[in-house]
């Protein structure tokens, strides 16, 4: 299978890239490097990769590149690339949210007019839903984001449906819930908890604590990704979440069981942006996908503190 994967060298990206490797796929990887986070952290992100005969590396912006050859080259196209962070996307930031989550899609998907792709996987977000009115929340309720970068992603997702609809492209939407794992963004809470931690610092609450997430592991959502490329139902929207919800109290409190040691924590106030409480029905994605999320948070978070405490040691380079 070949495949071309947008934001590559991201997070997420990176983990689908390797998964789609091991298991045979010829892997096109597209990423601008963006400065939201250190462009260093995701070249290391996709070092260990580009030995790999089945690997190219693309390093260009979505909104410039030439995208038909690249996808001429690719039956599914699993679209991630986006400017991430939920609490970063008021004020002026939101133009480059509008670039590179709205116009970037926009003109992957007017490419992939062109072409007989399989599947376009789209990284939509929890974000989408805001405060939602019922839990555990299905892919039917309204979607009302009270971020702009929710916004920005909604968008996204009703560019994939209108072109799906009007030209036959067969785009698949999933709406992550909150990842976490090995590469976790630095802007994310776990990441920021355990580097914290590691380096005895104070910890960085926002609001109370008692905001919710089902937080899924990255590799449960990687196998979601995948199989949505070939057996998600074309113009359909899923969620991707892990059942296992806590809150960011809760989150503290299993770091300090695995650190025996409890972790200095202080609160700040909560941030415009933040929904109160995520939670996912996934029964869509179990039916179409075969999903079955299998990494417990408390077994997520100690592979994600192994991976800090094994850079701080250097030993992940
Ligand atoms: P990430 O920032 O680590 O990865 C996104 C990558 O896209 C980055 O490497 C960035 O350089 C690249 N990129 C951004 N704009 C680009 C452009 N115009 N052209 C080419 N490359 C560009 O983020 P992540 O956490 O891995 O998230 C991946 C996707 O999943 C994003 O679209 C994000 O919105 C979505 N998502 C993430 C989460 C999560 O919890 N991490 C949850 C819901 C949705
Ligand atoms: C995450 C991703 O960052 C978004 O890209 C994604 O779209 C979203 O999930 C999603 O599910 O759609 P978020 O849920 O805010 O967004 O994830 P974290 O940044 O890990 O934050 C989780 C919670 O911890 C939030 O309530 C946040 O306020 C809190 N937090 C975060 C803190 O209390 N302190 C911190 O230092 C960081």
């Amino acid at each position: 299978m070949k495949t071309l994967v947008t934001g590559a060298a991201g997070f997420v990206g990176s983990h689908l890239v390797e998964r789609l490797l091991a298991d045979g796929a010829t892997v096109t990887g597209v990423d601008a490097m963006t400065g939201y986070y250190e462009p260093a952290v995701k070249r290391r992100n996709v070092a260990g990769l580009l030995d790999d005969p089945g690997f190219r590396m693309v390093e260009g912006d979505l909104n410039t590149l030439a995208l038909p050859p690249l996808l001429a080259e690719a039956d599914v196209v699993y679209h991630l690339a986006g400017q991430p962070g939920v609490r970063s996307s008021w004020g002026t930031e939101f133009a480059v949210y509008l670039d590179d989550n709205v116009r970037a899609t926009q003109r992957l998907l007017e490419a992939a007019r062109e072409q007989a792709i399989d599947r376009f996987v789209l990284a939509s977000s929890s974000s989408i839903y805001g405060d939602a009115e019922r839990f555990p929340t299905s892919e039917t309720e309204t979607p009302r984001p009270i971020s702009p970068y929710g916004v920005t992603k909604l968008a996204a997702e009703h560019l994939c449906y209108l072109y799906w609809r009007a030209f036959e492209v067969p785009t698949v939407s999933l709406r992550y819930f909150t990842i976490f794992g090995p590469r976790q963004r630095p802007d994310m809470a776990f990441h920021r908890f355990i580097t914290a931690a590691l380096r005895d610092e104070t910890i960085t609450i926002y609001g109370d604590g008692q905001q919710s997430r089902d937080f899924t592991y990255v590799d449960d959502c990687v196998a979601a990704t995948i199989a949505a490329g070939s057996q998600g139902r074309p113009g359909a929207a899923y969620n991707v979440a892990g059942g296992t919800q806590a809150t960011v109290l809760d989150v503290v409190e299993r770091l300090e069981g695995l650190l025996k040691r409890r972790p200095r924590v202080e609160h700040r106030p909560a941030v415009s942006g933040d929904a109160r409480k995520t939670r996912a029905e996934t029964s869509a994605a179990r039916k179409d996908l075969s999903y079955r999320p299998s990494i417990s948070l408390v077994e997520g978070l100690k592979r994600q503190l192994e991976e800090h405490r094994s850079r701080d040691t250097g030993a992940a380079g």
